[in-house]
Formats: C-alpha cells, structure tokens, sequence
C-alpha cells in the first residue's frame, strides 16, 4: 500500500497495525501483520530489539490506554472493534480469502495433531479467531461470503471454520463485547475436535443413524472437552460452551440435558449457527438445503429447543439472502449475494454472472437491487443446478485477487 509509513518504536501508539518489524541490531525481522494494542506489547517489541516497524495507517485505530487497566488482573468489558471504520470489500476480501485459506488449513493441522494425542497449539487458534473477527468488523461483507464455499469432502474442517465465522459476525450483530465475541468465536473454532474420536463410519454414514451409532456420536461433546483439557490451557468459559453446544431449551439435548437458564448464552448462540451450517452443507449423501428451508426447520425448533428471540435475530442477520448464496433473477441472469440490505431484506446488492437461457458466463456486473425497480430475485438456487464451479467462480471471476 502506497500510505503505509516507517514509525520509531518509540514513536509507536497502541491501535497501530504493524505490517512489518526491522530491527538493525539483528537481521531483518518479518512478522504476521496484526494490531499493536497495548504499551505492554510495544515494549515488548522494544525488548526484542525493534527499533522501527511498517504501519498502516488506514488500519491504525488509536486506542486510548489506561496504564492500571492494562495492568489489572481482570481486563475490562471492551468494545474497541465497533470503531473500526470499514475497509472497502475488495481489500478486504483478498485478506479474507487468505484468512479462509490459513483457517482452513489450521483446522485440518489441530485435528490431525488431536487425533495423533499431541498438544494443540491454542496461540494459533487464538490468533486465527481474532484475525478473523477482526476481518469481520472491517467489513462483514468479506468472510462471512466464503462460509458458502462449501465442499462436501471436507466437511468437518470447513464446517467448524463456518461456524466460527457466522459466530463471529451474530455476535457482531448482536452487539456483543470484544471479549465475549472472542470467547464465542474460540469455542465455535474447537466445539466438534471430539469428532476425531468418533469411527469414520459412523460419522460419514450416509444415511439415518440407529439409536446406538447416534449414542455414539452424542459423545463427540464430552470427547472434545476432555482432549481440550489435556492437550490445552483453554478457559473454563470456552469449554463450558462447547460442553453446552448441543443442549436444549427443553432439555431434550445432550450429554447433561440442561434446561433453560442452565444453558448459557454463548452456548445457545454456537449451538444455533452449528444447525444452520449442517442443515445448509452439502454432504456426500445429502444436499444443502437453503438458508429459507433451514430457517424454517430452526423456526419449529424454537417452539421448544432453542433460544427464540436468538433464532430470529439470527435470522435477520443472515437475511433471507445470505452473503455469498446464488439467486435466480427476473432477468433469467444468476448473481450472488454480496451484500445484505437491512432495510430491504429482499433487495440486497448482487453481483451478476451467468445466463440461463443461453446458458453462458456474462461479463460481472455488481447491482443494488434497492435501486432497481423492475429487477428482482425468483428464487434462491443451487450451484450445482447449473452445474456452476462454485471456488472456480469465486477465485477467477467474482472476486478475483
Ligand atoms: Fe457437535
């Protein structure tokens, strides 16, 4: 970027976002870019021999920071995110997609290191979730959308990623504190790594479970609990939640059958993103449903089992559209969502890319369907109905780097 600016370390204010630190009395250091948030890390920079760092002022937030606070042993509730200004969609998008791409892949690396009884490296899992939510803020236009690139081969990786970032943006949505938006998104990143015990048999069974594989599965919860205690140093918070990510209402979930109050709100929050992402996947033997079919079914199970008023908002944070899903135009065209319109929920902004008539890719064209009075959606469709290569699409001509 062409404002980025050299800055002295002691020059260097919390809020900043670092892209590079040089260091003269070593060699040439590069780190991960991020935020510089508090005193206590810039002197720890300094300690490391950092005499300059590369900042992006277009990230930069100024915080202001309080001495003692950052000191005490309870740090205090925060909303520093919602001052973020927003970062235009393609930047962030490019960040997104190599967000997704090292989320994803970190998933993959925690699982097998699970499985193999190694140490998960939590620090990783703490980052990854904060970069994400921090790309959320930016723009929640970005990484939500590429929750929709669903393959159906790797599931479990790309479904506890889905529902991380989903968390992350109904908490966002929800006006949730920076803390607990954390919390939410940790837990949601972890709550399925008890899978890895469950018999690929049974977890991949295409078809409905019997009474006896489905007890099978239920004690993926308390498998994951019990790996997390001992391969991390994960709060009681966070396991709490994940212990509680299938809990009902009612009191018809599992393992505990708690009830009401005694499920807390983290939980029932995971617990509502996690059925939509699993009613919306594709899987090798069933199809996605759409986000309207899958509301529906989270609509009954409000009746009794899940959080009534979260179900809703969390439908209206979707959007009867939700980022990234395909629609059928009037104009016969197909465009996928790009951004939601909160006023209009059924006008959102759409980015044009294919004819079914003629059954041709067209040149992309982004419409803001609230300006347009004679064009409208039909229908919400399926990619594979057109036989659409949906990453190829993304990657090469929605969004391409
Ligand atoms: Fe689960």
């Amino acid at each position: 970027m062409k404002n980025n600016k050299i800055v002295l370390i002691d020059e260097l204010q919390p809020g900043s976002y670092v892209i590079e630190v040089y260091s003269e009395r070593v060699s040439l250091n590069v780190t991960s870019s991020g935020w510089v948030t508090s005193n206590k890390a810039i002197q720890m920079l300094k300690d490391k021999g950092v005499e300059k760092v590369l900042v992006d002022p277009n990230r930069s937030q100024p915080i202001k920071t309080n001495v003692a606070a950052e000191t005490a042993e309870h740090k205090p509730k925060t909303n520093n995110r919602y001052q973020y200004k927003t970062t235009d969609i393609k930047l962030e998008m490019g960040r997104a997609k190599r967000l997704y791409q090292g989320a994803l892949s970190l998933q993959k690396r925690i699982l097998n290191e699970v499985k193999l009884g190694q140490n998960i490296n939590l620090s990783a899992v703490k980052k990854t979730c904060l970069e994400m939510i921090d790309s959320v803020f930016y723009n929640p236009n970005a990484l939500p959308c590429l929750t929709a690139l669903r393959e159906k081969e790797s599931y479990l990786f790309q479904h506890s990623l889905n529902v991380c970032i989903l968390a992350a943006m109904f908490s966002r949505y929800l006006k949730k504190t920076d803390e607990e938006i954390e919390l939410i998104a940790q837990a949601a990143f972890l709550h399925d790594v008890g899978k890895v015990q469950i018999p690929p048999e049974i977890l991949d069974k295409p078809g409905r479970l019997n009474a006896d594989e489905f007890e099978i599965i239920k004690q993926h919860v308390q498998f994951g609990v019990d790996l997390l205690k001992k391969h991390t140093d994960l709060g009681s918070d966070a396991l709490n939640v994940i212990a509680q990510h299938h809990e009902q209402l009612s009191g018809g979930g599992y393992p505990a059958g708690l009830k009401g109050e005694q499920i807390c709100q983290a939980a029932r929050i995971v617990s509502i993103v996690d059925i939509y992402d699993a009613l919306t996947s594709e899987r090798v033997y069933k199809k996605g449903m759409t986000a309207a079919q899958a509301y529906k079914i989270m609509l009954k199970m409000s009746e009794d089992a899940l959080d009534k008023a979260l179900v809703k908002q969390f439908i209206n944070c979707m959007g009867i559209y939700p980022l990234g899903s395909l629609v059928l135009l009037s104009n016969k065209r197909l465009a996928v969502v790009v951004e939601n319109n909160s006023q209009w929920p059924i006008k959102p902004k759409v980015k044009t890319f294919y004819h079914t008539v003629s059954r041709h890719y067209t040149e992309v064209k982004e419409c803001d369907l609230s300006k347009l009075s004679n064009l409208e959606i039909e229908a919400s469709v399926q990619a594979d109905e057109y036989n659409i290569p949906i990453k190829k699409l993304y990657d090469e001509l929605l969004f391409p780097a």
